[in-house]
């Protein structure tokens, strides 16, 4: 939550700020800022809104500066209007800082500097760190690294920050905790400075990822100086991204969520390349080989995640339970974190992540670890938070995802979650050769089958049309299925704002069939596997009760086809391998009601893509 961007070198750092808040919107749209030197002034300009009000904002306004920081804000403490818009200023107006994450003793230390004769204009923690870090400079008579390291030593929570000072329009001080950032190191002394490498992309490659209690110094024209907040100085370590500018852009399509969903036959073939040989019969995850042994004589396998990639760890019980017979067990890690959970040295934890970056996850994984379980991390973003955190892991490699709502990572966390249960139930002798063989066939054949899944669109654009209006979904699903209704019905709240639910085919006459009248449009998974005669009768239950019938199914289907309303096909797969494909009209139906609906499908009110505080 909340999106950083800073700059300092030779260039004008406004439109760079603009370019990257723009980049980082996904982080969260209440405000935007943005703070610049000239001529000795120190000047803010923040306006509630996206971005964009930014801009209408600045115009004719003096913003030529070779130093600046920007700031797209997810409102926590106080609500979304311009004077809680981050950057803010320190008491004497000498200084300005931007701020990702929570300052959790806020209040204590807020209360001591308003005795000291404090004001404060803000009701936000971030004003609050940033009057504590002056005061320090005056009280301690320190230089600023100084001020904000003793500071950083005070302060309890997460924080990613950028701090300027008119006194030196050269200098940018960044630190972080939990929150991440990333430092781009320039042509000719340049820096830039992100909460991730989207805005630094097209400038430079070389990044140096700072890792938790880390401050960097960053002037222009000299070296980057770490230390960490015990005053310990540090080498940076520069790495090459290894993003290309074309996947943050949206290359033709009206939105993100359109393009990613469209990307799908990409990604996943990316997600499998290397680590599948179907002619060989191998497969491979370099990242977790090393720990292949610890997972086979593992307990049980803990799965924690929140949203999408908690119901891709729903998928993953299902495959690691059929494939490997290892007992798995799929946590919400903000529940599990906080209930004292029973975890021992033969558990196995698989934190699933697209941003790496979300803080229930994270904290899962530190409990855990704290009890000394082995922990694998499924992320999409290259040097995230979670994938340093872990023992090991598997990266999805589905490419940058930008649409809050998330389509792409979900299909690249199945893919990996069903090359890892592959791969250990096959060496632990759980799965025959022959079906392991089989398998591997069929999930090779998958990015094709999603392109023609992709054909379909058309015919979801016609359903949307026909129920746009409505005000509720019901979704329904069995077995490998009921997971991808949770997610079909999690689509459609986030990005069309209509109330749907996600149910186990079967749980529907326990509740649910009391909702059902002809107003109601069920979306039910009713493909030709193991549960398809039991999920025709539910059907049949709903039909009865004259309820309007969208059943995704088995190519050629004809039974489901003679009772549902609207049918969408799916070429013929095994079980397992079909929550890829039934996934994808979900996805285009929750997208198509949207945009009829007149909604954000980028940026649904309220949310932001990588969720950093508890
Ligand atoms: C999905 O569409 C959501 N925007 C959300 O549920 C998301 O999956 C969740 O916040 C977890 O994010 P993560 O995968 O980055 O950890």
């Amino acid at each position: 939550m909340c999106g950083i961007v800073a700059y300092v070198g030779d260039n004008e750092a406004y439109p760079i700020l603009i370019k990257g808040l723009k980049r980082l919107e996904y982080r969260g749209y209440d405000s935007s800022g943005i703070a610049l030197i000239n001529n000795n002034n120190l000047n803010l300009y923040k306006k509630q809104g996206k971005v964009i009000e930014l801009e209408k904002f600045t115009e004719g306004k003096d913003i030529v500066s070779t130093i600046g920081i920007g700031h797209t804000r997810w409102a926590t403490h106080g609500a979304p209007n311009d004077i809680n818009a981050h950057p803010h200023y320190s008491k004497s107006k000498n200084l300005a800082i931007i701020h990702n994450g929570i300052i959790e003793n806020y209040a204590s230390l807020k209360k001591e500097l308003i005795q000291r004769g404090h004001e404060f204009e803000s009701d936000t923690d971030t004003e609050v760190l940033i009057h504590l870090i002056e005061d320090i400079q005056y009280v301690a008579k320190v230089d600023l690294v100084e001020a904000v390291r003793i500071a950083l030593n005070e302060v309890i929570g997460a924080y990613a920050i950028v701090i300027i000072s008119k006194d030196n329009p050269n200098v940018m001080i960044a630190a972080k905790k939990s929150s991440p950032l990333v430092i781009g190191v320039g042509h000719h002394g340049e820096y830039f400075v992100a909460s991730d490498a989207t805005p630094i992309v097209e400038y430079t490659k070389n990044v140096v990822y700072l890792d938790d209690e880390q401050i960097a110094v960053i002037e222009k024209g000299k070296d980057l100086r770490l230390i960490n907040i015990k005053n310990q100085e540090i080498t940076p370590y520069i790495q090459e991204l290894e993003i290309q500018l074309e996947t943050i852009e949206k290359g033709g399509y009206e939105h993100f969520m359109l393009k990613e969903i469209y990307e799908q036959p990409t990604s996943i073939k990316n997600s499998m390349r290397g680590r599948l040989d179907v002619n060989k019969g191998i497969v491979s995850l370099g990242g977790i080989r090393d720990y292949e042994q610890k997972i086979m004589n593992a307990n049980r396998i803990i799965i924690v995640a929140c949203g999408t990639s908690w119901h891709a760890g729903l998928v993953g019980e299902y495959l690691f339970e059929d494939l490997t017979r290892i007992p798995v067990e799929v946590e919400y890690a903000s529940e599990f974190r906080y209930r004292n959970p029973i975890i021992n040295e033969n558990d196995v934890i698989i934190a699933i992540s697209q941003s790496g970056e979300t803080a229930d996850t994270l904290a899962a994984i530190k409990l855990a670890k704290e009890k000394g379980a082995t922990i694998i991390g499924i992320c999409n973003v290259v040097g995230s938070t979670i994938s340093r955190e872990t023992h090991c892991g598997s990266y999805t490699h589905a490419g940058p995802e930008i649409g809050v709502a998330s389509t792409k990572a979900f299909t690249a966390q199945v893919t990996v979650l069903t090359l890892m249960a592959l791969s250990i139930g096959y060496k632990k002798g759980a799965i025959s050769d022959s079906k392991y063989r089989l398998l591997l066939t069929e999930l090779d054949a998958i990015p094709g089958k999603v392109e023609q899944m992709l054909k379909s669109d058309i015919q979801v654009k016609y359903i949307s049309e026909i129920f746009k209006d409505s005000s509720n979904f019901l979704y329904l699903g069995r077995g490998y299925n009921f997971p991808v209704a949770l997610e079909g019905a999690l689509k459609l709240k986030e990005i069309s704002y209509i109330h749907a639910e996600g149910y186990p085919a079967a749980e529907m006459k326990h509740g649910p069939i009391a909702l059902i009248d002809e107003d109601m449009p069920l979306v039910v998974v009713a493909t030709k596997h193991g549960n398809y005669e039991k999920v025709v009768s539910n059907i049949e239950e709903v039909k009865a009760r004259s309820g309007k019938i969208i059943a995704i199914v088995t190519e050629g289907d004809t039974e489901v086809k003679a009772i549902a309303d609207h049918i969408i096909e799916i070429p013929a797969t095994e079980d397992c391998l079909s929550p890829l494909l039934t996934s994808i009209p979900m996805q285009l139906l929750s997208y198509h009601i949207a945009v009829m609906r007149g909604c954000n499908v980028d940026q649904p009110r309220n949310l932001a893509k990588s969720v950093t505080v508890e």
